[in-house]
């Protein structure tokens, strides 16, 4: 029996009068009197099949039954519609059914199957499996296949070779917490799943491979973000006999290539930007610069005027969001609610209107006279029309703040448009950064990133103030990727480990394969991952991740549809001699 000669996006005008076999869904069927339409739906699309009392009675009957999501394998022949249907590619013609059958019955799905659902969320994810059945996931499957191909294709043609590497593994060093898999082979003792497969692609280096790519699964056990998942995938690559430069060249051209190949979208030229420049400027290391609105400092305007906010900080910082003056004082009310969030966390926020005549109206005005803020304009570079936001504070904090509530001015402004793609490198990070929890650095990439060059003398005396070969790929405000140039020379690893605290026992205890293998002839190497599912997400136009894997947790690290975590049986607790954990239950029943 063949189930189709077609998909249900094939058939067109030219068909006519062919005699057709097609199986799909049914996404619905319309009942009128003498005829019975029904909407067959396939992944390629939706074909109209018409049932005719008249002509068959029996089989009409049996179409009448047909319930939403049957699934039914149909014979008949193609004809012209009456009424024909321009928003469907297979709108100008219909099946006359002459036989039917129903290969697979179904209960009423829990939401409507259309690209406006009924069902929320939470339902959604529960039966995901029929969410997939809608177009808009379809669509956002195709794109993440389209991309993945992409990829492959052009790192292949350019040398990178696909390698896999475990994932039953050992501590990796990206700083997030590990999930752990139990061994029972080795009562109490663990593999780590990988946070990314960093030490193994230095090794491949160290092996002669030098061009590796990988489309990776890595873990991460860490608090939920819209654009963050516990399992997501990378696309992983590693040079050997390359500096940044060369880095930055393949990279460039492979994501040029993917927005060419999935959005038809010739990328500019990427423009680069220190750490230093993007918190200064931007307030953050992952600017959207699609848009401006960068921060003005004006401490030398704003302080010692009496106002005693300004006064004590150590930075008065603001933007200018242009045309913003119209804004009423219920919009205002509503920024200042906005910084003050708890997320945020500001104290309060001054605004400054430049009004079309020429004067100013602030919310100090009792501080600071029409020639002081005449000469905050100025500096602002701002015109009659314009709004200035302003805020105080603690410098990095006060930076953070000012960062949120500019890129809420983008949103409200429709500055952030989807269609525009603002890439960027961000360069020279500090190597260092201090873990305010513990007291110690660690290293802000991971510990085997190299220092700039200007800066490697400074790693005995003063890694703190040491900028690192690292380098993140910023698109529209969105961290695509990030990676280094790597220390590959046993000496420099020396130092960085001692800048981060560790003894050389304990270095040796957790990456002494790797600094063993650096013994055996390293190759200068580097490289970076990219974020697949972010980089899906954002050719798509989306802000969430979640839309492009097909079954991803939801926003409590659950999986809902299989009820994943899961307790384990008490056999297994004991095989794995995890015998003095309690199961959910257990504790439950204790309390
Ligand atoms: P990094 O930790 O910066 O670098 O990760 C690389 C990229 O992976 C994406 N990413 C994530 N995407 C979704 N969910 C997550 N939880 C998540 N975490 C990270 C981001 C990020 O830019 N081994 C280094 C790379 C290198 O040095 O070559 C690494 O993993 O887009």
């Amino acid at each position: 029996m063949t189930y189709r000669t077609h998909r249900c996006g094939d058939l067109r005008l030219e068909d006519k009068g062919k005699k057709v076999v097609l199986s799909g869904w049914v996404k619905r069927s319309r009942d009128l009197g003498g005829m019975t339409f029904v909407d067959l739906r396939d992944r390629y699309g939706v074909t109209q099949l018409v049932f005719d009392m008249e002509r068959d009675p029996a089989l009409s009957t049996v179409a009448r039954g047909l319930g939403r999501e049957y699934v039914i394998r149909v014979e008949g022949q193609v004809a012209e519609r009456s009424s024909k249907n321009p928003q469907m590619l297979t709108g100008d013609v219909e099946i006359l059914v002459q036989k039917l059958e129903v290969l697979s019955v179904s209960k009423v799905p829990p939401f409507t199957i259309e690209d406006e659902t009924d069902g929320g969320e939470e339902l959604r994810m529960r039966y995901r499996y029929l969410d997939l059945r809608r177009n808009i996931n379809q669509r956002n499957l195709i794109l993440r296949h389209n991309l993945a191909l992409a990829i492959r294709n052009h790192l292949s043609s350019n040398d990178f070779l696909e390698i896999e590497t475990p994932y039953l593994i050992k501590s990796t060093p990206e700083g997030a917490r590990d999930f752990v898999v139990p061994s029972r082979m080795h009562p109490g003792r663990f593999y780590a799943l990988p946070q990314s497969p960093q030490t193994f692609k230095q090794l491949l280096m160290v092996s002669g491979y030098d061009r590796y790519f990988q489309i990776v699964r890595c873990f991460r056990d860490e608090d939920f973000r819209a654009d963050r998942q516990p399992e997501f995938t990378q696309v992983d690559c590693e040079m050997a006999f390359a500096d940044r430069e060369e880095v930055f060249k393949v990279c460039e051209a492979l994501v040029r290539h993917v927005f060419h190949e999935v959005r038809n979208m010739d990328l500019p030229q990427i423009p680069r930007m220190s750490w230093d420049e993007a918190m200064k400027k931007y307030g953050s290391d992952k600017p959207d610069i699609r848009f401006h609105m960068t921060f003005v400092e004006i401490n030398e305007l704003a302080q010692n005027k009496g106002f005693k906010v300004f006064d004590a900080v150590d930075l008065v910082v603001g933007i200018n969001a242009p045309g913003g003056a119209s804004y009423s004082r219920k919009e205002l009310d509503q920024l200042t609610a906005f910084v003050q969030r708890p997320q945020i966390g500001a104290k309060g926020l001054v605004y400054v209107k430049c009004n079309e005549d020429g004067t100013f109206k602030s919310s100090v005005d009792k501080f600071f006279s029409q020639e002081d803020l005449a000469a905050w304009a100025k500096k602002f570079n701002a015109a009659p029309g314009d709004l200035l936001l302003v805020l105080a504070g603690e410098t990095m904090k006060v930076r953070k703040q000012l960062s949120e509530l500019r890129l809420e001015m983008g949103k409200r402004m429709n500055l952030k448009d989807k269609n525009t793609f603002a890439p960027l490198w961000v360069v020279d990070f500090p190597l260092l950064e201090m873990d305010e929890e513990t007291g110690r650095y660690h290293a802000m990439h991971h510990p085997f990133t190299a220092p700039v060059k200007e800066d490697a003398h400074r790693m005995e005396k003063e890694p703190q103030n040491a900028r690192a070969n690292a380098y993140d790929l910023v698109i529209n405000g969105v961290e695509v990727g990030g990676g280094s140039i790597r220390i590959h020379e046993r000496e420099m690893q020396r130092k960085m480990f001692q800048a981060l605290g560790f003894t050389e026992e304990e270095a040796e205890k957790q990456f002494g394969f790797l600094l063993g293998a650096f013994e055996y002839g390293a190759p200068p190497h580097g490289g970076i991952a990219l974020g697949f599912d972010r980089l899906a997400a954002l050719l798509g136009g989306s802000d969430s991740i979640r839309d492009y894997i097909a079954f991803p947790k939801n926003n409590a690290g659950k999986d809902i549809m299989i009820d994943a975590p899961a307790a384990i049986s008490k056999e297994q607790m004991e095989e794995l001699e995890l015998k003095n954990l309690k199961t959910p239950e257990e504790k439950e029943k204790q309390q």
